[in-house]
């Protein structure tokens, strides 16, 4: 029992490395990256209230149109991408849809929960990937 009670280090290791567990981490990571993001974007598109003025300064602080901060744009892309990508995997398998039927537990038991949906896990991580690259190319080729 104690060897489960692995706090903060169980966000990356956790006894078992299958890449459930590592979009696990992912999702975890990604998820507290929106919440730090939306408050400091909040605050700085709220500066508009304030005025014309406020709302440049706002914008002079962010560094828009530094090209190190479009890289960290591209990087939001990429973490709001997976969130959502892997957040409608995990809603379809909490809902039921891609775990299959359960079925009489008989040795040696079969990890049907983790073998059925695992191809839905590939698919959706291509279809990012594919994404992420036009978003890149968007990015980064195409002039602003
Ligand atoms: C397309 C929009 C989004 C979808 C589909 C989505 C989906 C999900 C799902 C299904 C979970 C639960 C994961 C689980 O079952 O363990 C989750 C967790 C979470 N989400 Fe999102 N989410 C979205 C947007 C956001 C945004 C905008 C934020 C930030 C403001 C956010 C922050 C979080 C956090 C902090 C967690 C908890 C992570 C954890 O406990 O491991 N999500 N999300």
């Amino acid at each position: 029992m104690k060897d489960r009670r692995l706090g903060i280090r169980g966000w990356i290791y956790g006894g078992k490395h299958n890449p459930e567990r590592f979009l696990y981490t992912l999702h975890r990571l990604t998820g507290v990256l929106l919440v730090l993001y939306l408050s400091v974007h909040i605050l700085v598109v709220g500066s508009r209230a304030f005025g014309q003025e406020a709302w440049e300064g706002a914008m002079r602080l962010v560094g828009l149109g530094n090209p190190v901060v479009r890289f960290f744009e591209y990087l939001l892309v990429v973490v709001v991408l997976f969130h959502a990508v892997n957040g409608a995997r995990l809603i379809l398998g909490e809902l039921g849809f891609t775990i299959g039927r359960p079925r009489r537990p008989i040795y040696p038991y079969p990890k049907e929960s983790i073998r059925k949906p695992r191809p839905l896990l590939w698919i959706l991580m291509i279809l990012a990937a594919v994404y992420l690259a036009f978003a890149a190319y968007n990015f980064f080729a195409l002039p602003a």
